[in-house]
């Protein structure tokens, strides 16, 4: 099968290269997917588990990207809840071979259907974002309806996601980014919007919630703007600064069958829309990943037509 793999960390996605590889089989609880659609996170180079497996030894040549949109071809022994011919889509394990190449091995847990009136693509775009959106606001944010929200880089693939489903739950949104960036945000949601190279957060006042997704100089402002009882949740890495009387809270994103559940439902009632920037065969995703310009929106690798 064709694939994109990498074998030198220093290299960054310039040393993404397209391969030839053997298709991978099904281990136990597996469900292997034909990939019709894939997604790939540019910090995803830097991660450990793209060079790693879960002992910490050498995995290269590695195979990254891990959302994916596609068709079930086999099952793996005692896999139960997805069969043949399923469309599905979902997040990959980490430390495993991933999703920018034809054929992916995937825990059947990590996925979830497909509905038919869902395109793949749209589909591959969804699992990073929204399971992180979601886990952020609203199992580790504990979001109420009417609590003030900052959501950092609301323009961008995982803020998208933060900004529409805080409004959807009742926040009130700020979102922050670049200039170019302020139309974007208040068409996904956002209630007002900082240009965080111009105008002071500080203005904003006291917020219940901060989704921080930015880190550095940004993440310990954003946590001395958290109210008493406020929680900042983080996922670029331990915040440096906790809030002063809240809870601050670093995860990593897990998949989630229900919760891939919702986000779906909500893009198929509209509820929630998709930030899909570039589409690219798989032939091209060299290029794609490496552009000459700034691409906003998510690059979605379309591995089948
Ligand atoms: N822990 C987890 O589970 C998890 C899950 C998903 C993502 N992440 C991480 O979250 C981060 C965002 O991911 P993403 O996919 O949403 O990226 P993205 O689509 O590039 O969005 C980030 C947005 O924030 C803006 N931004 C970043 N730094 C900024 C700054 N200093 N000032 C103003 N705007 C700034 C970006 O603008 P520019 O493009 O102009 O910089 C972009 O619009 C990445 O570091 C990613 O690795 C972590």
């Amino acid at each position: 099968m064709k694939a994109i793999a990498v074998t030198d960390q220093a290299a960054g996605t310039a040393g993404m290269k397209l391969v030839e590889r053997s298709e991978p089989r099904p281990s136990i609880n597996d469900v292997v997917v034909q990939v019709h659609a894939s997604g790939f996170v540019n910090t995803e180079l830097g991660w450990p588990s793209t060079w790693t497996d879960r002992l910490n030894r050498d995995r290269t040549p590695s195979i990254p990207g891990h959302e994916l949109a596609g068709v079930v071809t086999a099952l793996g022994y005692g896999t139960t809840g997805l069969s043949v011919g399923q469309r599905v889509f979902g997040l990959t394990d980490w430390s495993r071979d991933g999703t920018l190449a034809e054929y992916a091995a995937v825990e059947a847990r990590n996925l979830a259907p497909l509905p038919g009136d869902v395109d793949f693509t749209v589909g591959a775009s969804l699992p990073i974002s929204g399971l992180t959106a979601w886990q952020g606001l609203i199992v580790h944010g504990r979001l109420q309806a009417g609590q003030r929200v900052i959501a950092h880089g609301a323009a961008g693939a995982v803020g998208s996601m933060v900004t529409q489903l805080a409004r959807e739950f009742g926040g009130y949104v700020i979102g922050t980014g670049r200039a170019a960036d302020r139309q974007k945000a208040l068409d996904f949601g956002a209630n007002e919007f900082v240009d965080l190279d111009k105008e002071p957060l500080e203005d904003v006042g006291q917020v219940d919630l901060v989704f921080d997704l930015i880190g550095g100089d940004i993440g310990k402002r954003s946590a001395r703007l958290v109210r008493a009882g406020g929680i900042l949740v983080s996922i670029v890495g331990p915040s440096e600064t906790r809030p002063a009387d809240g809870l601050a809270i670093d995860f990593v994103v897990e998949s989630d069958r229900a919760q891939l559940g919702e986000i779906v439902q909500r893009v198929r009632d509209g509820r929630l829309r998709t930030n899909i920037g570039t589409v690219s065969p798989l032939d091209d995703a060299v290029a794609a990943f490496n552009p000459t310009e700034r691409r906003p929106g998510k690059t979605i690798i379309r591995v089948r037509s």
